[in-house]
């Protein structure tokens, strides 16, 4: 059985629900268990006993969530420290409101999350470009909800974005259990 522990950050929502639709992928994929968790409930022991982990976080003044850099920052250096989450497979998901063509930040809060996430040595699945409906909901870096209309009123995220957070879920879980069944990166 592989595990793959899902953590994010969310006041209104939005990547609650993104976190929600990865969970539901996660599931269709045979033999993998999946858990989502707050970043702040995220134990050291929760991240040893998964093989894959999931980090989504809203895009806050263009860049990741605080609670999901305090998360890195703390229990994720700790792990740092003794090589324990090297070889575990990764992915990342964010939501924002969007505003301005370019996406208000999404791209930089996704990429800062996936900077950490090499530092710790786990292993990247990013989100393929044929991934059915790519260009509604995300880009290479993972999937993405934007929850803002042109007037930043809040519109939620779109049933587009979670179909695709829903295969960026299976895609990462396949990996991982295709590493772990592969046991690469046992002794
Ligand atoms: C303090 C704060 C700063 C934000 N900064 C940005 C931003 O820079 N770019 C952006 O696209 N959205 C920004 N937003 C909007 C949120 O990213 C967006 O509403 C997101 O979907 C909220 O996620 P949640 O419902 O999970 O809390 C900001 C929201 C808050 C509360």
């Amino acid at each position: 059985m592989s595990k793959i522990l899902i953590v994010y950050a969310s006041d209104y929502g939005n990547t609650e629900k993104m976190a929600g639709a990865i969970a539901e992928g996660v599931k269709l994929v045979p033999d993998v268990e999946v858990s989502v968790k707050k970043a702040e409930d995220v134990s050291a022991d929760d991240m040893t006993a998964s093989d894959g982990i999931i980090f989504g976080s809203p895009v806050h003044m263009g860049s990741m969530d605080w609670r999901v850099k305090k998360l890195i920052d703390t229990v994720c250096s700790g792990l740092w420290m003794q090589d324990l989450a090297v070889g575990k497979v990764a992915g990342v998901f964010a939501t924002g409101s969007g505003f301005g063509g370019t996406g208000g930040g999404a791209e930089l809060t996704m990429l800062s999350m996936l900077n950490n996430i090499a530092e710790l040595g786990m292993i990247i699945v990013p989100l393929p470009k044929n991934t059915h409906g790519y260009a509604k909901g995300g880009l290479q870096w993972g999937a993405y909800g934007r929850t803002g209309d042109e007037n930043l009123n809040p519109v939620g995220v779109s049933d587009d974005a979670l179909s695709v957070a829903r295969l960026h879920g299976v895609h990462i879980a396949r990996v991982t259990k295709a590493l772990k069944d592969a046991s690469v990166f046992k002794a």
